[in-house]
């Protein structure tokens, strides 16, 4: 796959980051977790997922290694988290309408990584 950052754009990736937060604000299952106001956190969120992604590190410039799953240890992440991370990240894909094998991608990707974000039962 070549770079994903470019081939989905930073306009839509990070449209999409937003539409994902609308959709934690909601969801009961995970949004206990959040301070109210989500925008310092889409703000990040963007940040890393530009790098993740293969663009320019502009996460490691402004807060140094992501270390995620460090930075998740103060959350109490169960497999019901996850998922809802998950499912939300992929409403926010199908709003921007991505295209069927990036989102296949991502989705793997995210996987992963969400997977290794669960730290309780
Ligand atoms: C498995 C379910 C997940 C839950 C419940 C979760 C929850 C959280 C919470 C509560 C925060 C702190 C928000 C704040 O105080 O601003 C956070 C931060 C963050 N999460 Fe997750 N997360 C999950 C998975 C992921 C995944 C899969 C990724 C990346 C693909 C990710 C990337 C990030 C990033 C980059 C931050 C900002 C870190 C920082 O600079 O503080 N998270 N997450």
């Amino acid at each position: 796959m070549p770079l994903p950052f470019k081939v989905i754009g930073s306009e839509k990736l990070y449209r999409m980051i937003d539409i994902f937060y609308s959709y934690v604000a909601e969801d009961e299952r995970m949004n206990h977790l959040f301070p109210d106001d989500l925008s310092e956190t889409a703000y990040k969120q963007k940040l890393f997922q530009t790098q993740f992604l293969g663009g320019p590190n502009l996460y490691i410039e402004e807060y140094g290694h992501p270390m995620l799953k460090m930075r998740h240890m103060p959350f109490r992440i169960t497999p019901v988290a996850r998922d809802a991370w998950l499912e939300n990240m992929e409403k926010a894909m199908d709003d921007v309408e991505l295209d069927a094998e990036m989102k296949d991608y991502l989705l793997k990707r995210y996987t992963m990584t969400a997977n290794a974000m669960v730290n309780s039962d």
